[in-house]
């Protein structure tokens, strides 16, 4: 939508823009039959996210590493909304076994699953690796989210099925994609230290988020499954995940305050493409501000999407 409609708030096209939020997007739209999956939903984004799906009657499960700090959340928007509905699971995405446990105990409760929101995420933290030995940016925000999208999978498409009502799968990616190594993903150098430059290896797992949800959506459509999947940048908004570069965030959120979102907006663009009706159908997409928005050239690569699809399976299989 270009930098003035960002900074003036001015509408796009769906008639959303910056300065919307997710409580505007999703006015008017009942999700009371709905079952939603937010996962790092205890804060920021996710914890927004939650609650306005709560506001529109849906079910939510808030996938949190931290239970007690997702029960602290439900609590509160319990307070101001005492008919949500809100469960809390553990989840850690930078464990496999974690996001396996989490998707047998989902299973267990017998209930249907219309929308996952992949919204957990990790910023540039120095270099460490996963449990399962892979570096931990890549493992939390692409690795444990893609292998936590498969395992709901049948879930989804049996719901969409008896329901007739649309899947929709929601990853958060970043406008961060574009600045990722120059391949893209670093395929043959997942997990080497010596080249490890923290921004790049957010950026990469970002371009990951885009391409999994591109490779997907793909599949999903040649099976004919009525689920949808996009990739979103929600906005620059100060939020924990600025942990590890707070300071220099604080200084970037300075000389570009006018480019900063708060909260409420920040979870809008998750809100509008994992619930507004005018989404109906699109998928393989990305959205910023509420609008369809360009990816960079390595995120529209066919090959690079199904590259990453084959390599994320065999990470997987090898650390069994
Ligand atoms: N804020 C921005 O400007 C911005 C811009 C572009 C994209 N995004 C994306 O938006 C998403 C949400 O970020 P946010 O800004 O809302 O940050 P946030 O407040 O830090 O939320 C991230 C959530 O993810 C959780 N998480 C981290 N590691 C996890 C793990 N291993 N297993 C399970 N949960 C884990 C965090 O839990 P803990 O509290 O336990 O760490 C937290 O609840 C992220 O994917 C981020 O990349 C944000």
């Amino acid at each position: 939508m270009g930098i003035l409609s960002l900074i003036t708030g001015k509408a796009g096209a769906s008639g959303f823009g910056s300065s919307s939020t997710a409580e505007q997007v999703t006015d008017g739209v009942d999700a009371s039959r709905l079952t939603v999956i937010v996962t790092g939903g205890a804060s920021g984004i996710g914890l927004e996210t939650s609650r306005v799906f709560a506001l529109r009657g849906a079910h939510v499960i808030i996938a949190a590493r931290n239970t007690e700090a997702a029960s602290e959340a439900r609590k509160t928007i319990v307070e101001t909304n005492p008919t949500a509905h809100i469960d809390v699971l553990k989840l850690d995405l930078s464990s496999l076994t974690s996001v396996r446990a989490f998707a047998d105990q989902f299973k267990s409760m017998n209930l249907p699953l219309n929308i996952l929101i992949n919204n957990a995420g990790v910023m540039f933290c120095p270099f460490q690796l996963s449990r399962d030995g892979v570096e931990m940016q890549f493992a939390t925000n692409h690795l444990g989210h893609f292998l936590l999208t498969n395992l709901l999978l049948d879930n989804m498409k049996a719901t969409a099925k008896s329901t007739g009502i649309e899947g929709r799968i929601v990853n958060l990616s970043s406008v961060a994609h574009f600045h990722t190594y120059p391949k893209g993903i670093q395929f043959d150098k997942i997990n080497d230290e010596k080249i490890y430059n923290d921004k790049m290896a957010y950026g990469q797992s970002k371009l990951a988020n885009l391409l999994h949800a591109k490779e997907l959506s793909r599949r999903l459509k040649e099976e004919g499954a009525n689920i949808t999947v996009n990739s979103v940048h929600p906005g620059l908004i100060m939020t924990n995940l600025m942990r590890h570069s707070f300071v220099l965030m604080k200084v970037i959120q300075v000389a570009t305050y006018i480019l900063w979102k708060n909260v409420p907006q920040g979870a809008a663009t998750t809100c509008y493409v994992g619930l507004n009706p005018q989404v109906k159908g699109v998928t393989g997409k990305y959205f910023a501000d509420c609008n369809l928005e360009k990816t960079s050239k390595l995120a529209r690569s066919d090959e690079l999407a199904k590259q990453l699809w084959d390599f994320s399976e065999e990470l997987i299989r090898s650390a069994k």
